[in-house]
């Protein structure tokens, strides 16, 4: 693993950021900062020493919590490493990311584990919490040791083979009575293997035309089903990894209604993009699960508007040049997500619809919190509470430049696309984390560590 160069601390004479509105209610208020906490929050404060991030007019909202990323380290550290992928996160507004097991090695043991967190901690742009892996190697046969990971340093609370799904049912039963027992939750990738051999793309009639194999929603919506069964009956949670079609709605809705203990995610790029973008074969649009028809994002926004899909994770997966700039058959599965998730949402549920930065800080910020058990992150803006904000230029508008994102690779689908909001600062316990103006000007500590990695 690498050699993390930079971390983040507060200035030693606190942080004063200034103007905002609190989820963007209400007058403008200034947050005063010092010792990781917020400890006032009022109008005009006076500045008593403190370093000042001047972001009038702008939202301050939790820091957001990323459920679901793929961060490189170890193994592909030519793509993504623990360092670049905190910092898109951190430019992104995140202030912690789970860190998903499929790395080489496979994040099956507690020695892996616990490392992650630590160079996570080093690093210290994002808190970094590694996910450990259901299965050894994730080859979905033997159990890995999810007590000892659980138990180590890096306190593993969420389990995934995902990239991979548990597909026996036997094993999943068994893992999900190891994780009632432990407390801890498993987050399933829904994909029943024997149904989507050989598949690259949704399977509908945009496939068939473009002579794509095809992935059919029943090989996730039948792991869905499965799974919240079993977690009935092992009295376990349960988390479905970025859920796609309309038919897992309406199972989460059944099971929800059941009492089932299922939770689900939903990744930016399966809410605002639809399978028509395959007609190009352009590689960037390949991913797992695939894009879906428009009639499933439009199932799945009303889903997170009403709460039966709970939060937006970004399934962030960076993959090399030549692994994406080929044949779509033969692209990897994966896309950028850290820093244009907040953007996506704002322009699908604020700009172009009804709702407000508390919803968004609701479905980005509180609820994956409360799914993963985190006692100090998706808190309220609020004195004596941990310092950890993202603050948003509603009005910010940005076009992605793929180069110019903080990940080691540019896998993006956004290139060229202008979104209207865009993250200015995130502080994690009173460390500025990102200051967009620092990087603008090449000042400030956004910029040190910028020159650091490179
Ligand atoms: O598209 C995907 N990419 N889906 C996954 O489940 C895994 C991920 C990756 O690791 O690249
Ligand atoms: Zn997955």
């Amino acid at each position: 693993m690498s050699a993390p160069v930079s971390q983040s601390t507060e200035a030693p004479s606190g942080l004063l950021i200034t103007g905002v509105t609190l989820y963007g209610e209400g007058d403008p208020v200034d947050i005063r900062i010092s010792g990781g906490v917020i400890t006032e929050i009022g109008p005009e404060l006076a500045i008593d020493g403190e370093t000042v991030l001047d972001r009038r007019g702008q939202v301050a909202l939790p820091g957001l919590v990323d459920l679901h990323t793929h961060l490189r380290e170890p193994g592909r550290e030519d793509t993504e490493t623990i360092e670049s992928g905190s910092r898109a996160a951190a430019r992104g507004g995140y202030t912690s990311v789970f860190a998903m097991a499929n790395t080489s090695p496979v994040a099956d043991n507690q020695t892996i584990t616990d490392s992650v967190y630590r160079i996570g901690r080093t690093v210290g742009l994002c808190d970094v919490h590694p996910v450990g892996a259901v299965t050894m190697g994730l080859a979905g046969e033997q159990l890995a040791e999810m007590g000892q990971m659980a138990a180590g340093e890096g306190a593993v609370r969420i389990f995934s083979d995902d990239g991979k799904c548990v597909h026996d049912p036997l094993v999943m039963r068994r893992a999900l009575e190891y994780s009632a027992s432990l407390g801890v939750l498993v987050a399933q990738h829904a994909e029943e293997p024997r149904l989507t051999v050989g598949a690259v793309a949704h399977e509908g009639p945009t496939a068939a035309r473009l002579g794509l194999a095809g992935w059919p929603r029943s090989a996730e919506e039948s792991i869905v089903a499965r799974d919240a069964i079993l977690a009935r009956d092992a009295g376990a949670r349960l988390h479905i990894c970025h859920a796609s079609t309309a038919g897992t709605v309406e199972l989460l809705r059944w099971a929800k209604e059941q009492g089932i203990a299922v939770t689900a995610e939903v990744t930016p790029h399966h809410l605002f993009l639809d399978d028509s973008r395959l007609e190009t074969f352009d590689g960037v649009y390949r991913v797992n699960p695939p894009l879906r028809e428009d009639t499933d994002a439009a199932a799945l926004r009303e889903a997170l508007r009403s709460g039966i899909v709970d939060c937006v994770a970004t399934d962030h997966a960076p993959h090399a040049s030549q692994e994406k700039c080929c044949e779509f058959a033969q692209a990897r599965p994966g896309m950028l997500g850290l820093e244009t998730a907040l953007p996506i949402v704002a322009a699908l549920f604020v700009e172009d619809g009804d709702l407000d930065w508390r919803w968004v800080a609701k479905v980005m910020s509180e609820r994956p919190a409360e799914i993963a058990g985190l006692a100090d992150q998706g808190r309220p803006l609020a004195a004596g509470e941990p310092a950890n904000i993202a603050v948003i230029d509603p009005n910010g508008a940005w076009t992605v430049d793929a180069e110019g994102l903080a990940s080691l690779s540019h896998n993006t689908p956004y290139a060229g696309t202008e979104f209207g909001a865009s993250v200015t600062a995130t502080v994690l316990r009173g460390a500025v984390t990102h200051d967009a103006a620092a990087l603008a000007t090449g000042t400030g500590a956004g910029a040190e560590e910028e020159g650091a990695a490179r």
